[in-house]
């Protein structure tokens, strides 16, 4: 459960993020698939290449779900239902994937802002990635 301290962290974090949010996403996509290849296999149908349009274009939705989700802080589960519908009933992506994908957003954080990056706020990030990811396998059983 995310505290009161994890949601201003959190918040704060895509403060700094701003515009920049969809080149986080891209690159966070372009980083889980050359760190974990498992991944690609969920995007037969994508271009997956360096600096491919397709990840970029796909980076920019991942992104403002995420930014969705910062704005509905405390109803994830409210504002990601459809995505959470998507993830679990069509795309049956394994769970074990959002830990994946949340990691390399820690990832491109800590490379491109290193000074909001603080033990605590990596904390709180990781846990609101990790809401994230449950609200989005709720519905697989
Ligand atoms: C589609 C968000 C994790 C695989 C999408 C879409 C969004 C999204 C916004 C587009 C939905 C639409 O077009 O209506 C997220 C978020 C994630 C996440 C916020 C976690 C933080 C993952 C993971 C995988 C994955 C871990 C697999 C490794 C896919 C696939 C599509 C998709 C295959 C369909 C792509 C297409 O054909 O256009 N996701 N996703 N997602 N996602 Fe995710």
């Amino acid at each position: 459960v995310l505290s009161a301290a994890d949601k201003t962290s959190v918040k704060g974090v895509f403060a700094k993020i701003g515009g920049q949010a969809e080149e986080y996403g891209a690159e966070t996509l372009a980083r889980m698939f050359a760190t974990y290849p498992q991944t690609k296999t969920y995007f037969p149908h994508f271009d997956l290449s360096p600096g491919s349009a397709q990840v970029k274009g796909h980076g920019k939705k991942v992104a403002a779900a995420l930014v969705e989700a910062v704005n509905n802080i405390d109803d994830i589960a409210g504002a990601l239902s459809k995505l959470s519908d998507l993830h679990a009933q069509k795309l049956r992506v394994d769970p074990v994937n959002f830990k994946l994908l949340g990691q390399c957003f820690l990832v491109v954080v800590a490379i491109r802002n290193p000074a909001v990056l603080t033990p605590e706020v990596h904390a709180s990030l990781d846990k609101f990635l990790c809401a994230v990811g449950t609200v989005l396998t709720a519905k697989y059983r």
